[in-house]
């Protein structure tokens, strides 16, 4: 047998396909492979057909020897090609893989300010009892910042508030504008853009000349406005309430009403809230201390006519609060001054995460 396998070449062409096979390194190698072996011109598929050369001794034992090679040659093809499919899925999943439980910000690297973030939170606790959010611009005019809002130009409270006046050209004599020394300007703009009924707060910047440890030339205030035919002090303090209790997230906070002057609203109160100071921590809703944090009141007559509003038909409340006051209260913030600092270390430790964006279902803070 050795003789006639010699004789025919069958022992060399069975090792040299055998290593190519082993060799493939993927299915298009292996497929030439099996081409160049078993295909039309392949060298078995030659070595075949050489058969109807040979004398009929010759082709009984070359005949069996060389389809007992192609049977062979076929099925370590299959074997191969079975193996390197499994080796390319396992590739595959190896190059493929990803981790879907991955954050999709591996690396925090921005934060939220608390002042933006606080202003998110009220305005969702606002959103929640029906008030909408309303905007004016930061450069106002003298009539909407002041006597709209029945401050007249002889009025204290005009030189009382630091006010930021912008220049005018040599020669103008118009009334100059200002810097928005709060956010109560918004009301008479709301007031004459919608009309009542409403239900708005209106929070932004404002400014005043004073730097101190909780003055800053630029703060952030929200203002607080709800007009109807019956709206009385016993609704602004229900709404008041409801909002410390939710900002501060505390089952609830008793408020208690000074009596007050603004020009812009009579009767006028100014809102403490009960807390505590335990080891320098403030607690709010519990305590035998108070804490002011706002004025407000009865919107003024004269100013909803202003406004654009008949003060016999409807009536209704105001409040203006400091956003970066309740922010430092709630979140123990020391120096109002950092706030404005843009000092990433400071950012980086009382930054908020960007996806948690504040509702009342998901939770203010947490
Ligand atoms: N505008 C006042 C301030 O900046 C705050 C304020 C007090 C607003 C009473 C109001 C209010 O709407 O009713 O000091």
């Amino acid at each position: 047998m050795d003789g006639q396998d010699d004789a025919t070449g069958l022992e060399g062409l069975r090792a040299q396909w055998f290593a190519r096979i082993a060799e493939a390194a993927d299915e298009s190698a292996l497929e030439q492979v099996r081409v160049g072996a078993l295909g039309k011109k392949g060298e078995v598929s030659l070595k075949m057909r050489e058969l109807g050369k040979m004398t009929p001794e010759q082709r009984q034992t070359a005949g069996p020897a060389l389809n007992a090679l192609k049977d062979e040659l076929n099925s370590a093809l299959l074997a191969r090609r079975a193996s390197l499919a499994d080796a390319a899925l396992a590739e595959r999943l190896r190059a493929e893989w990803l981790d879907v439980t991955l954050s999709a910000r591996p690396q925090r690297r921005g934060t939220i300010h608390p002042v933006s973030q606080v202003t998110e939170e009220v305005a969702a606790i606002f959103a929640d009892m029906g008030f909408g959010v309303a905007e004016g611009p930061q450069v106002e005019t003298a009539w909407y910042n002041f006597d709209a809002l029945n401050i007249p130009g002889h009025h204290p409270a005009r030189a009382e508030m630091d006010t930021f006046y912008m220049a005018r050209a040599d020669g103008d004599d118009r009334d100059p504008h200002v810097l928005r020394t709060h956010t109560s300007p918004v009301q008479i703009r709301t007031m004459q853009a919608e009309g009542p009924p409403l239900r708005i707060i209106a929070p932004g910047r404002v400014y005043r000349s004073d730097y101190d440890q909780t003055h800053t030339p630029m703060f952030h205030q929200v203002e607080g406005l709800a007009i109807d035919r019956d709206i009385s002090m016993a609704n602004l303090k229900w709404v008041l309430e409801e909002f410390f209790a939710a900002f501060f997230e505390v089952d609830g906070v008793e408020t208690r009403f000074r009596a007050s002057h603004f020009p812009f609203t009579e009767p006028s109160a100014e809102v403490d809230i009960r807390c505590s100071w335990v080891d320098g921590q403030l607690k709010v809703g519990e305590g035998d201390g108070w804490l002011e944090v706002l004025g407000s009141g009865m919107v003024h007559p004269k100013v909803l006519e202003y406004g654009g509003i008949d003060p016999s038909q409807w009536q209704g409340f105001a409040f203006g609060m400091g956003i970066d006051r309740i922010a430092m209260l709630k979140y123990g913030i020391p120096d109002l001054r950092a706030f404005f600092d843009s000092d990433l270390r400071w950012l980086r430790h009382y930054g908020f995460a960007a996806l948690d964006v504040p509702t009342m279902r998901g939770g203010l803070s947490a």
